[in-house]
């Protein structure tokens, strides 16, 4: 990933570390490297933040909730979607890496290029947000196919991470990025998310109860609209419903469980994840709409406006090209139900790199 340009460090810098209140406290010997921050978030814009949110793995030092988290409390429906202002709020909110000493801005600027660090080594272990003052409902982990998109992760990023915190939920952000210069596939990608996430929640001793997979170039309009799965053990949630790019007329132009769709692991394994065939643009969303239907779940959608996005203007990616073989495919989806997804994924995971915010997953998903 390429980090800060020169105008966003200057306006970093002089933001770092003065508004925050960050402090750390050592994880107990089975949580080596675990870190466990403890943030208090100024006013961003109009949003009040919830003032305390826990970074790290549960451990000892993990209070004891004494109350439900009021999940309503802190959201205000519709919100404005300002694409500047949520690439300033990314660079602020990213600046929790405690440091070491004050830094220069020059060294301010390097550093927020670093992978989270401990004592001035890499940390090992994903940041997972927790909130501090209740108990919260749901685990979700937010799955982010990507390549070469790093100023939609931003934006994505700045204005989709308050709004999970004021929904007072759990969450761990999981990039996916293919490496290399091979047609995109983003099935492989969320394939190989989903199992890494798993693995994560497991081993931070609460598995995640919610797999959202999520273009990077999405933004909720509300911030009603829950990031987390509907309970019911056949139930598939499709969030993004309407986007400004069709005029919100809901599922339009042939949209089926496209941009942003959520499944328990249940769920998930029950359809055997995306396919791994699609190479290049499109339809690997119609075919997973296809295998729902087939394994007689339900996709839950949210009324309107709830489901409603800005999807940040782009052209077509130039290794991601329209697939010719796209209709074909879907059209025998179902023969590959049982052969090609989860199942039989065959993707590298090269590197694993621990960002303040989100963990970067460096995928070699293969040839086709
Ligand atoms: N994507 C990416 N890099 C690419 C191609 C695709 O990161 O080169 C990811 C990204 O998350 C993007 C999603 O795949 O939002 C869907 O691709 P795209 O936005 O091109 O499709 P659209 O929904 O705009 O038709
Ligand atoms: C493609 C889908 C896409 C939809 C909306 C369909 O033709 O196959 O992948 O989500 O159009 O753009
Ligand atoms: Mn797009």
């Amino acid at each position: 990933m390429r980090f800060p340009p020169a105008k966003l460090c200057l306006l970093v810098s002089s933001l770092a570390f003065f508004n925050f209140g960050v402090f750390v406290m050592f994880a107990p010997k089975q949580w080596k490297a675990a870190r466990f921050f403890r943030l208090s978030y100024r006013k961003i814009d109009d949003y009040v933040i919830p003032n305390i949110t826990v970074v790290g793995y549960r451990n000892e030092l993990v209070p004891t909730y004494d109350m439900d988290c009021q999940e309503d409390a802190h959201l205000f429906g519709n919100i404005t979607v300002n694409m500047s202002a949520a690439e300033e709020t990314y660079w602020t909110i990213s600046n929790i890496v405690p440091p070491v000493r004050n830094l220069t801005s020059n060294e301010t600027c390097k550093y927020l290029g670093q992978h989270a660090m401990i004592n001035g080594t890499t940390s090992k272990e994903t940041a997972i947000f927790e909130p501090i003052h209740c108990r919260f409902k749901h685990s979700v982990a937010i799955i982010i196919p990507f390549r070469d998109r790093e100023e939609h992760l931003r934006i994505l990023l700045g204005h989709l991470i308050p709004i999970l915190q004021r929904q007072l939920i759990r969450y761990s952000v999981f990039v996916v990025s293919q490496i290399g210069k091979e047609t995109f596939n983003k099935g492989r990608l969320m394939n190989t998310g989903f199992e890494f996430a798993v693995r994560t929640g497991q081993r931070s001793g609460i598995p995640f109860s919610c797999f959202i997979f999520q273009d990077v170039d999405l933004l909720p309009e509300y911030d009603t609209l829950r990031y987390r799965c509907s309970e019911g053990r056949n139930v598939v949630d499709h969030l993004s419903t309407s986007i400004n790019k069709f005029d919100y007329k809901p599922l339009c132009c042939g949209m089926t469980v496209g941009g942003v769709v959520a499944f328990g692991e249940r769920q998930y394994r029950k359809v055997n994840g995306f396919p791994n065939s699609y190479w290049g643009w499109g339809g690997e969303d119609d075919d997973i709409n296809k295998r729902i239907h087939f394994r007689r779940l339900s996709i839950v959608r949210p009324k309107e406006p709830l489901g409603r996005y800005t999807m940040i203007k782009h052209d077509r990616d130039k290794l991601n090209p329209w697939n010719s073989q796209v209709d074909r495919n879907v059209r025998l989806a179902l023969r590959r139900i049982r052969s090609d997804g989860l199942n039989n994924l065959n993707t590298k995971i090269v590197d694993v790199e621990n960002y303040p915010l989100f963990t970067n997953l460096l995928v070699d998903v293969g040839t086709p």
